[in-house]
């Protein structure tokens, strides 16, 4: 067992490190006070090949594995957690959709253009009465010859004011409930497919989420992604790979925030010595070393146990829990730590204390994660 990365996914860090902190720091306040989304800077970690990180060339992808996608969405998130969600969504949600069902000539066509060409892929399964009860959508789609009509609406769309592709789940056998759900894939400019409100949140600002809405939206059969009622299952098997990257989006906010205080300790003096020599600021820093460290730990075991081909459900909710607390931990500390200054955007720590939060909600609040956990030691 070797707890190191490897020589390739060290250098992997560092150079998503460096692109994170030379082009994502210097307009990260202003994205998060006017919720602007910077496409050109997405499109940048499109042309390092970050978006395609765990997929095959074939795909779009860079033939890698889930541990290098959970590295770079930590980097990313340790900057700009905005883009490191809406990373994530393209890779985990909007992939993961299409790669657990589609057949190769869908994969094909709709994994590329997102994959490696830039475009925007969004998740559209959450609705107002489908939250953490996630089989209980209403949004349906009929057959009618060689297509099927959507009609519905999906709220907390990740992604979806700009997306050019979504993944949808309706209802194509309403009496069968979560059965009854199918997925479908909806291109941009599809007749009937209109964006709704778009959010203005406490965190993640510069992302973009929005109602996304199916009204008579006539969709081809072949875009049906897998079998009819198999919905659901893909829906849930994609979360378990989107939990990975949620939690690499934790993780990255916990380092980020972290490294900030660490260096404010150092440099700030009070009462004639550098605030590190207080011990109770010290102490404070070691145990969120170990907060931080036992949450990489989970993390890195869940994306290899997905890489190798080993049931990965368990370890993902284990770290989406353990790495989005640590977030709301590190970050609050971090604010209190700072004190004034941890209050004012100049220092970062309050943004990311702000998108800490939903961390803790979205891809299945925390108390679904423990919901999984457990319901795994009491089978
Ligand atoms: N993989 C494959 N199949 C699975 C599965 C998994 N991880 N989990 C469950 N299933 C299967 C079960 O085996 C079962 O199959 P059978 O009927 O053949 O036995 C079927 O799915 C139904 O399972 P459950 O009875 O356990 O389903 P449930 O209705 O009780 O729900 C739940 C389980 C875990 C609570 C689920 O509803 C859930 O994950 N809720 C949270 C939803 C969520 O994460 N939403 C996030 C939205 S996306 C988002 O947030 C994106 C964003 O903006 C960034």
């Amino acid at each position: 067992m070797n707890f190191e990365l490897s020589e390739k996914e060290a250098l992997l860090q560092k150079k998503v490190r460096e692109f994170a902190e030379e082009k994502l720091l210097p307009g990260v306040i202003e994205r998060d006070e006017t919720s602007s989304y910077p496409i050109d800077l997405y499109r940048e970690m499109v042309d390092m090949g970050l978006i395609g990180l765990p997929y095959e060339k074939e795909y779009g992808g860079q033939g890698g594995n889930y541990l290098d996608y959970a590295i770079a969405v930590k980097e990313i998130s340790r900057v700009d957690a905005s883009l490191g969600i809406s990373f994530s969504v393209c890779t985990s949600l909007y992939g993961g959709s299409v790669y657990n069902s589609a057949n190769e000539e869908q994969k094909k066509k709709f994994l590329k253009p997102v994959l490696e060409g830039g475009a925007l892929g969004s998740f559209g399964l959450t609705e107002p009465n489908a939250g953490s009860d996630a089989g209980g959508c209403v949004t349906v789609a009929e057959k009618k010859g060689d297509h099927y009509v959507l009609n519905g609406a999906k709220c907390f769309t990740t992604n979806g004011p700009l997306c050019d592709y979504i993944a949808v789940y309706a209802l194509t056998q309403p009496e069968l409930k979560s059965k009854g759900l199918s997925l479908f894939l909806v291109e941009k400019g599809t007749p009937g497919f209109t964006i709704g409100k778009v959010e203005n949140k406490m965190g993640i600002r510069a992302a973009q989420v929005s109602e996304t809405i199916f009204t008579d939206c006539v969709v081809p059969a072949e875009n049906l992604l897998g079998k009819e009622g198999d919905g659901f299952k893909i829906a849930m098997k994609t979360l378990d790979g989107g939990r990975i990257g949620v939690a690499a989006q934790g993780l990255g906010i916990a380092e980020g925030a972290f490294e900030i205080a660490r260096k404010y300790l150092m440099k700030r003096e009070q009462f004639g010595k550098p605030l590190y020599k207080n011990q109770y600021l010290a102490f404070k820093m070691a145990e969120l070393e170990c907060v931080i460290d036992q949450a990489r730990l989970m993390l890195y075991k869940a994306a290899m146990d997905k890489s190798e081909g080993r049931p990965y459900s368990i370890a993902a909710a284990k770290a989406k829990l353990l790495c989005t607390n640590a977030a709301m931990q590190v970050t609050t500390e971090a604010v209190q730590m700072l004190g004034g200054n941890g209050f004012m955007k100049d220092y970062h720590v309050e943004r990311m204390m702000r998108d800490a939060k939903i961390t803790q909600i979205y891809e299945g609040t925390n108390e679904i994660q423990k919901l999984i956990i457990s319901g795994a030691l009491f089978k």
